[in-house]
């Protein structure tokens, strides 16, 4: 582009240089009249119309799905919703926040929103798509390398937009296939004294309401899905780093590290009551 802005320019250059020493002669007018005909609309519409045409041939190509995996995700004030769906699952595996793909391969986006528009977007991967709440749009992205990759929400969607992110890792194929296997298990009982009082905590306190364990009776569909939390590089969206200090906070003290959330925060527990249930939720690998 760079090459052919140059010789574009000079040409632009060298025929104002050109107008401006050049002695008018009495047929310039209609030699000019011929000249803008030719270089300013037949040129342009051969040109643009050729370039056109090779861009709508490009488009099928780059819109079909393919055969691979198709992941469902679903903007929500301000989290992901996560689902993957892939004919070799028995049902969809159900996760949040973070996106897991095989490197190479084409896998399809369908977007959706629970609330407000929000705008899917990892900048590495790809262009943006908006989620817009009753309508279902598609994409299709095919990483070429394997990575970590940070995917944002690309449209304002209330008091904590610039707080929803989320992690994109992009894995060699079979690791991923091993991945979804251990994703579509249910979750790993507590393995601890500890975790276990955490386990009937998370049970009391009501947690289940809004999140889902699948293996236990929380099947709470209003939060992010918490099986597998352990497993997840971050907490909160994508904003913070998944470990059980971080935690503690977040659960203790959610409205003050994102605004507006819908999770109440949970800073009335007792500190040993809040360590259990962090130390249950950081076993869910
Ligand atoms: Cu969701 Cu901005």
């Amino acid at each position: 582009m760079l090459a052919a802005a140059g010789v574009i320019w000079t040409i632009v250059i060298g025929v104002a240089i050109y107008a401006v020493r050049a002695n008018p002669k009495p047929d310039e007018g209609q030699r000019g009249s011929r000249l803008v005909i030719y270089l300013g609309v037949i040129f342009p519409v051969v040109a643009l119309g050729a370039l056109l045409t090779y861009g709508l041939t490009l488009m099928p190509d780059l819109r079909s799905p393919g055969d691979g995996l198709t992941v469902a995700v679903t903007g929500e004030q301000w989290w992901w919703r996560v689902e993957y769906r892939s004919p070799e699952l028995d049902a969809p595996v159900v996760s949040a926040n973070e996106i897991r793909m095989p490197v190479g391969q084409r896998t399809e986006f369908i977007l959706e929103s629970a609330d407000v528009i929000h705008s899917f977007w990892i900048p590495p991967l790809g262009g943006k798509m908006d989620m817009t709440p009753g309508h279902v749009t598609r994409l299709v992205l095919e990483p070429t390398e394997t990575g970590t990759y940070r995917g944002v929400c690309a449209e304002f969607c209330g008091t904590s937009h610039a707080l929803m992110a989320f992690s994109v890792i992009v894995m060699e194929e079979e690791a991923f296939a091993r991945w979804l296997a251990e994703e579509a298990a249910p979750a790993d009982p507590p393995a601890t004294p500890v975790a276990e009082r955490g386990a009937t905590l998370f049970a009391q306190v009501g947690c289940g309401a809004c999140h889902t364990v699948r293996g236990t009776a929380a099947d709470g569909v209003v939060g992010p899905d918490l099986t597998h939390l352990a497993s997840r590089a971050t907490l909160g969206g994508g904003i913070l780093p998944n470990d059980p200090e971080t935690l503690a906070e977040w659960i203790s003290d959610t409205e003050a590290l994102k605004p507006g959330v819908l999770m109440p925060s949970f800073g009335m527990l007792p500190e040993d009551d809040l360590d259990a249930i962090v130390a249950y939720l950081e076993g869910l690998e």
